[in-house]
């Protein structure tokens, strides 16, 4: 199985380290515009194999896609981060012209495999993609759900003083500050949290959780790597497994939650097709409101990314 990273920077080399050391791919293709960055990361990460005892080959390329050929899986974290006082909408213009010719590329050369975004903004990024690749949606879809999943569960774990490993969450809706953790379906060794934690603790939890990317961008100057690059690399496992996971993604909305044409986070099984279902919970009215709140916000930037399309 081959898997390609495009961006060598943060995100992508940190996937890229967890696809190989983990062998979830035999071959590891990291690629990026910087001139030897792709080719340097990808040598640093090939000497860790003799200590960390695995054989995935990772390999580098500046800018060739022909390395990228016949690739199972694409990862696509090609762009510009966040810093300080921006938020994730306004790397709206750059990354979107960054992420169509990156998914130009790789349709080119590898036109059967599953592509996941991780460039933000994420949703609207997710769609570029889509509407750039001109593939099914189900090979289509973006890397936020894991990652902000994540973070609330180790808030939790933290308040409640037990392992991450036994708290499991769904959070809906698109990456920003209007994402929707559900405390209905957040459980603890498969105890309701609401029954081990007070409501106030648990909405402070939920609200550092909306803003959990920007607490790290405010920390280093520039966003997280760590945690996404694992997410990234777990959804990757998922399909190059067939696992059939479970997991919040930014899937292609068409009829689900009542939503059509958009690109949103929810549940859904992911396996060697891409996403194999897309998972349809029984919202309460105050659930499904958070949830029209923030697909409205997603709209909002995809209607930029229409409009900027309209006018090219
Ligand atoms: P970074 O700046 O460390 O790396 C980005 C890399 O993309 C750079 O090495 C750059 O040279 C490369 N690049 C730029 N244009 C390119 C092109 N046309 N072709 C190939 N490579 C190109 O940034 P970092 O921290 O890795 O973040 C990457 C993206 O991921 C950002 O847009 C960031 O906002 C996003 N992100 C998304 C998350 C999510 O949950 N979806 C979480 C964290 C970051
Ligand atoms: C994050 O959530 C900024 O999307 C990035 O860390």
């Amino acid at each position: 199985m081959k898997v390609t990273v495009v961006g060598a920077g943060n995100v992508g080399a940190t996937c890229a380290d967890v696809l190989a050391h983990r062998e979830i791919a035999n071959e590891v293709v990291l690629l990026d515009i910087k001139e030897g960055f792709a080719e340097g990361k990808a040598l640093d990460i090939w000497q860790t194999a003799p200590i960390n005892l695995y054989d995935t080959r990772t390999v580098g390329s500046t800018n060739d896609y022909s390395k990228t050929a016949d690739s199972d899986v694409v990862v696509i974290t090609s762009g510009l981060p966040r810093k300080p006082g921006m938020s994730r909408d306004d790397l709206i213009a750059t990354n979107a012209g960054i992420v169509k010719t990156v998914t130009e590329n790789i349709v080119k050369y590898s036109p059967n495999a599953v592509i996941i975004i991780v460039s933000n903004p994420l949703d609207v990024m997710t769609y570029c993609a889509y509407l750039t690749a001109k593939v099914d949606s189900k090979k289509v879809f973006g890397m936020a759900g894991i990652l902000d999943t994540a973070r609330y569960r180790a808030f939790l774990a933290e308040e409640l003083n037990v392992s991450p490993k036994d708290i499991q969450a769904v959070l809906m809706g698109g990456h920003g500050d209007t994402m929707v953790p559900l405390p209905r379906y957040t459980t603890v060794g498969g105890i309701p949290v609401t029954e081990l934690i007070d409501s106030a603790k648990l909405g402070a939890i939920i609200e550092r959780t909306k803003v959990g990317g920007g607490e790290i961008v405010k920390l280093l100057g520039t966003s997280a790597w760590y945690a996404p690059g694992a997410a990234a690399a777990q959804m990757v496992e998922a399909v190059i497994r067939d696992q059939r996971r479970v997991f919040p993604v930014c899937a292609w909305l068409q009829g689900e939650y009542g939503m059509k044409n958009i690109y949103l986070g929810v549940p859904v099984i992911l396996g060697k097709n891409g996403i194999e279902k897309i998972i349809e919970l029984d919202l309460n009215a105050d659930e499904r409101k958070l949830l029209e709140e923030s697909a409205t916000a997603v709209k909002s930037v995809m209607d930029v990314l229409d409009n900027m399309n309209a006018t090219a």
